[in-house]
């Protein structure tokens, strides 16, 4: 059994709780917000997971430093706007070769830093790692069986977190690869954006396929050129959490895609889906990073000319569609 500090009690972070707590580990899980706490501690239930039912020797606190302290585990698991803040704030709590497992999605948008390169900013003396891929909250906190892949800098890191998370219905893959993990995982909530616009226009299914796969080409682009590993992107944490979050009802970047598609302002669409649309951060930082790499990326600039410029999204669509003519992969020749 290990002890395990959730920090961040939004729907992720507990349905890692739950499933953590079914393999055994004694869990405390933190959140910035007191009444939230109270409303775990009270109720045994996430407003925004009903039905998943929390056992009762699971610990809820508001004291940062308490979810911390003589953990063998933390789970950072904050959305990625509040990661750095968050991190700060550990800091003083953090002991040396405290294992740290980022989860959350994104870029920083003013410094283009990944999460877990600012984690390490925050905290020197962590040894942080990520989990990440197709993997919605309300399908992990019901147990369905669910794939994803842990990134760490050793080889033992990542297999003792493959060992903490693995259960029946939780399988984990290990690999080196923490900033492909990461990009694949941020990035592709842009392309989801995209999907989702693509839906609320009343389009099918092929245009779905097919920003599935011109947007992994565009992400797999990308990673490459900033370091990561080709095989990551064709794995859980690329393509695998592209599928899901373009197909599923459970992504909020889809959904507000598919009423900005429908005719809303980027900001009518995040109102109505009441969470953070961490997309609309990530499609500003893929634009910078496309520009600062040289990598070609015409459905993320689509995208942010929806999102910031009032383009309207047919014509973002019709623009794609009649891109200059290209051949499907450069490294293909005749
Ligand atoms: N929900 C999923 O299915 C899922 C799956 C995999 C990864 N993720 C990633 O995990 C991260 C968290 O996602 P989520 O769905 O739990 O988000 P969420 O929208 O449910 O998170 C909201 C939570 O953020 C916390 N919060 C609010 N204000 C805060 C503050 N100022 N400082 C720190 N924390 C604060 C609160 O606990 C609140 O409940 C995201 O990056 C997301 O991409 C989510």
């Amino acid at each position: 059994m290990a002890k395990i500090g959730i920090i961040g009690a939004g729907t992720w972070g507990i349905a890692l709780s739950v499933l953590l707590h079914d393999n055994g580990h004694k869990i405390s899980v933190w959140s910035a917000l007191p009444q939230e706490i109270k409303d775990l501690q009270e109720k045994h239930e996430h407003k925004n997971l009903p039905g998943v039912v929390l056992p009762g020797d699971m610990e809820f606190t508001a004291d940062l430093g308490h979810a911390m302290d003589q953990k063998d585990l933390l789970v950072l698991a904050v959305p990625s706007i509040f990661t750095r803040s968050t991190a700060h704030a550990m800091n003083p709590f953090c002991k040396e070769g405290q294992i740290v497992v980022n989860v959350a999605k994104g870029i920083e948008e003013s410094t283009l830093m990944t999460l877990s390169e600012i984690i390490e900013e925050e905290l020197p003396m962590a040894d942080v790692a990520v989990l990440s891929g197709p993997s919605h909250a309300e399908e992990v906190g019901r147990r369905i069986p669910t794939t994803c892949v842990t990134g760490a800098k050793s080889k033992k890191t990542a297999e003792y977190i493959q060992t903490i998370f693995m259960s029946p219905v939780f399988r984990v893959y290990t690999s080196p690869d923490i900033l492909g993990i990461e990009l694949g995982g941020a990035l592709k909530n842009v392309i989801a954006l995209a999907a989702g616009i693509a839906d609320g226009l009343g389009y099918g299914d092929n245009t779905k396929a097919a920003l599935i796969t011109r947007g992994i080409n565009e992400i797999a682009k990308l990673g490459v050129r900033m370091g990561g590993a080709f095989e990551t992107f064709c794995g859980l944490s690329g393509i695998g959490d592209l599928i899901v979050t373009c197909a599923s009802m459970h992504s909020r970047n889809r959904r507000a895609g598919i009423l900005i598609g429908q005719g809303k302002t980027m900001q009518e669409a995040m109102d109505e889906v009441h969470m953070v649309v961490e997309g609309v951060y990530s499609a500003k930082a893929a634009r910078r990073l496309a520009e600062k790499y040289d990598v070609p990326m015409p459905i993320v600039d689509q995208v942010n000319e929806v999102l910031f410029e009032g383009k309207p999204a047919a014509e973002a669509v019709q623009e794609l569609m009649l891109r200059d003519k290209t051949k499907e992969a450069n490294t293909l020749t005749w």
